[in-house]
């Protein structure tokens, strides 16, 4: 799949968000390294804290799929008012570390800027599996 279908993909997987409290959806797709596609949404909970990122649900979905080394992970928060407000939080981006993601691909709605990012320019000098003694 190319980049513009990712987006695609992605933009279309916010419709999965279930988000009656913040009203912001939020959809991501993960490419583990042998080219398999996996989607998430995010999901709120009346508990907030209880609630979970679209990465992340992408992310856990693919590892209990088998996926264990990842390649690119879209992001595409449809509700904001621009890519600069669709970045991953930080857990994602822990998240991300843990299972070595390479690419970030970070969107808004349709017709929103797209930006690729080396993961590494997102979260420089993290903390993996590889630091532990
Ligand atoms: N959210 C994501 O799912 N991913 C992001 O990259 C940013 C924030 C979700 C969490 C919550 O459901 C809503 O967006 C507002 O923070």
């Amino acid at each position: 799949m190319n980049q513009r279908e990712l987006v695609a993909l992605a933009r279309g997987a916010a419709e999965g968000s279930y988000s009656p409290y913040s009203g912001f959806r939020v959809g991501a797709v993960v490419v583990g390294t042998d080219g398999e596609v996996f989607t998430g949404a995010n999901v709120e909970n009346a508990s907030y804290p209880s609630g979970t990122c679209a990465e992340a649900n992408a992310i856990n979905t693919a590892v209990a799929q088998g996926v264990r080394q990842i390649d690119t992970v879209v992001v595409a928060c449809v509700d904001a008012s621009s890519t600069d407000s669709a970045y991953p939080c930080g857990r994602c981006r822990q998240i991300m570390s843990e299972f070595g993601v390479e690419r970030v691909t970070v969107t808004a709605g349709e017709g929103s800027e797209i930006r690729e990012h080396r993961f590494a320019e997102l979260l420089p000098h993290d903390f993996g599996p590889a630091d532990l003694p």
